[in-house]
């Protein structure tokens, strides 16, 4: 694979690192929710449709990565000390991507230190924020190495766009608030390989925005997603969630603009049933909804007729995410825990907003040079 995003470091095979020499990175990333859903993909990891989501703030990754040079040993040697950690196949597998067009990384043996702030144990996708977290820490070691001349921003597109390869959801988690992933007229410089932020267009408003993720349900969900991508290459749906993805990000960036938290709230729920008719009518049909998750939405929608500001929205899962305003956080999470904590697994409910984007921590040298 080489792709253009990454000529900053495609020379990079001249790069002779001295035996014994040592990097590292460490970068917290965070997860992000899908109100216009990335749902079908075409050769190259490259979206069928546009995607539009919001950043979040307390689920995240942070992975470490500590890079030498041992001449006998290359790749990822261990995550969290252990040489067969589960995560291990995939992180490799994005590694083996970006090798090709920064050959520099070839060479490095890699150990990873990562934890999830968010527990395993609750079904939250953690590919968002764990792999975005690893391309972060893979461009930093690269940056330290090389240095390049990139700007930043520059420099942030070329992750979201090594995020991508990994899992495209990742690509949306290098930039805080809004952000869009895909090729869209409607969105200056969007494009199919990386994400763009689109905060510049955001009612300040809709940056407190608050998501809190019920736990119906703690199965991984991974397998369905992936299996969903490849769904939509037959679907025959496919051609009508092209055309109704693109028509749901023109009013959902309209509703951001205009701080008309009631129209995105609307468009959230459409994309998050319209993803589950898209599962069911697959071939074969996919059920991911629990009859807890059916219970949660029929009561928020009757508490929305009472005047909550509250809407849903799902990802390939059971589990329910709710918007609110800020304002409405007080009346919102006593309903939640007076009358959703109960169709929850355990009661469980995780507190969310709106975040500000990946953090990074200095590295062990600069640990000690400060
Ligand atoms: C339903 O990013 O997990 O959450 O690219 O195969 O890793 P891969 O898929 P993934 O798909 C996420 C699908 C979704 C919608 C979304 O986040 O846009």
């Amino acid at each position: 694979m080489t792709d253009s995003q990454f000529s900053q470091f495609s020379h990079s095979g001249n790069f002779r690192p001295a035996t014994g020499a040592v990097w590292h990175a460490a970068w917290q990333s965070p997860s992000n929710i899908a109100l216009v859903k990335y749902w079908g993909k075409n050769e190259g990891q490259l979206p069928i449709n546009p995607s539009l989501s919001m950043t979040l703030s307390q689920a995240v990754t942070k992975t470490r990565l500590d890079a030498f040079v041992d001449g006998a040993v290359h790749g990822l040697v261990s995550v969290n000390g252990d040489p067969h950690h589960p995560f291990i196949p995939k992180m490799q597998r994005l590694l083996d991507l970006l090798a090709g067009d920064i050959p520099m990384l070839v060479k490095l043996a890699i150990m990873a230190e990562t934890e999830n702030t968010f527990p395993h144990s609750t079904g939250i996708a953690s590919s968002a924020s764990g792999i975005s977290a690893f391309a972060l820490c893979l461009l930093d070691l690269a940056n330290q190495m090389v240095i390049p001349e990139i700007s930043l921003r520059d420099w942030t597109r070329m992750v979201s766009c090594a995020a991508r390869l990994g899992s495209g959801s990742a690509c949306r988690s290098v930039y805080g608030g809004f952000t869009v992933w895909g090729r869209s007229l409607l969105v200056a410089g969007s494009s199919d390989e990386y994400a763009v932020d689109v905060n510049a267009d955001v009612n300040p408003g809709m940056l407190s925005l608050r998501d809190a993720i019920l736990i119906v349900s703690s199965e991984q969900k991974e397998v369905a997603s992936t299996l969903g991508h490849r769904s939509m290459d037959r679907h025959p749906f496919r051609q009508g969630r092209v055309i109704q993805a693109n028509s749901n990000l023109e009013e959902a960036l309209r509703a951001l603009a205009a701080n008309d938290f009631n129209k995105l709230g609307d468009i959230a729920e459409n994309e998050a049933l319209s993803l589950h008719a898209l599962l069911m009518s697959a071939n074969p049909g996919v059920i991911l909804l629990k009859p807890a998750t059916l219970e949660i939405i029929t009561r928020v929608r009757a508490k929305r007729k009472s005047g909550l500001p509250l809407f849903f929205t799902l990802d390939a899962g059971a589990n329910v995410h709710l918007l609110y305003p800020h304002e409405a956080a007080f009346a919102v999470e006593s309903f939640i825990l007076e009358e959703l904590a109960a169709c929850c697994e355990g009661g469980r409910v995780i507190y969310d907003h709106c975040g500000t984007g990946p953090v990074r921590f200095p590295g062990r040298n600069e640990n000690q040079a400060g």
